[in-house]
């Protein structure tokens, strides 16, 4: 919330309490008041000598309640001011999009290069199921021995090797977490990053390279909003990998999108390779 909302707010809790206390106070002044009134005008019927106070009395009542109805008035349309201005603010300062709610990919302003809108990475996140890791460890083995076949099943399964499912793994066998970081560091199959529904290679072999592979490759990670280390977008639909020679090198610079092929990129055109495989939010 602004600051401005927040002093808002503070003048409208303000005010409300105010009006309130006031309330509060009158409930039980105002019948004390016209009580006393009331007693003072029968002496006065018996003894005009008590007139003075009676007038007295009457001034200082007819006073304080004026003096409270004005505040009050005051208060009143003070009130309403600071409610909507709140209001204004606060509304303001709502978020555009719900969140976690998937956006339609949109034309950005950033020098006309398409742009994926997308959800907070969060949306992408799944919770893991570790059913499959009991279920493995139950049909390969529980010894050190079965590490790597147990390694394979739950990459196989998970098309990675999530750090959940690892430390299940370590609890339910005698493997043990260094001999799983180095298994799994040692031979290239395992990954230890989430995998994309497709795999984008761009070829960096020679031909490739002298027509703008670097350019293409980072285009690609712009459009997908892969951060810096990363490989996979957050909606984890595609992991771009960099390559060597895909023997099309006539059609520099090429990728491919799983096994379909695309050639004579340009920065611009390279996302446009992408689209036939990208999920429309639900
Ligand atoms: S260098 Fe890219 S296809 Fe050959």
């Amino acid at each position: 919330m602004s600051k401005a909302a927040t002093i808002a707010a503070g003048v409208v809790a303000a005010l409300t309490l105010l009006l309130l206390a006031d309330w509060a106070v009158l409930s039980i002044r105002v019948p004390k008041d016209d009580k006393a009134v009331k007693a003072l005008q029968e002496k006065t019927k018996q003894d005009a000598s008590f007139a003075p106070e009676l007038a007295a009395l009457q001034k200082r009542v007819t006073d304080y309640r004026i003096a409270r109805t004005l505040r009050d008035t005051w208060a009143g349309y003070g009130l309403l001011v600071a409610s909507a201005v709140f209001l204004v603010l606060a509304k303001r300062n709502l978020p555009r999009h719900i969140p976690g709610a998937p956006q339609k990919a949109t034309r950005g302003d950033s020098g006309g290069h398409l742009h994926r809108s997308r959800g907070p990475a969060i949306a992408a996140v799944e919770a893991l199921d570790l059913a499959f890791v009991e279920e493995a460890v139950t049909r390969i083995g529980r010894g050190r021995e079965m590490a790597i076949p147990l390694l394979q099943a739950i990459q196989s399964h998970y098309r990675y090797l999530p750090d959940e499912a690892l430390r299940r793994l370590c609890e339910l066998t005698e493997i043990t977490p260094a001999q799983i970081a180095g298994t799994s560091s040692f031979y290239g199959q395992f990954r230890r990053s989430p995998v994309g529904e497709h795999i984008v290679k761009v070829c960096h072999g020679t031909a490739c390279h002298v027509a703008g592979a670097r350019q293409i490759t980072d285009e690609l990670r712009r459009y997908l909003e892969i951060s810096e280390g990363q490989d996979t977008d957050a909606l984890r639909q595609f992991t771009i990998e960099e390559v060597a020679c895909l023997g099309c090198c006539s059609l520099a610079p090429v990728l491919m999108v799983d096994d379909h092929t695309a050639g004579r990129l340009t920065p611009n055109t390279a996302p446009g390779a992408l689209k036939a495989f990208e999920k429309e939010p639900a």
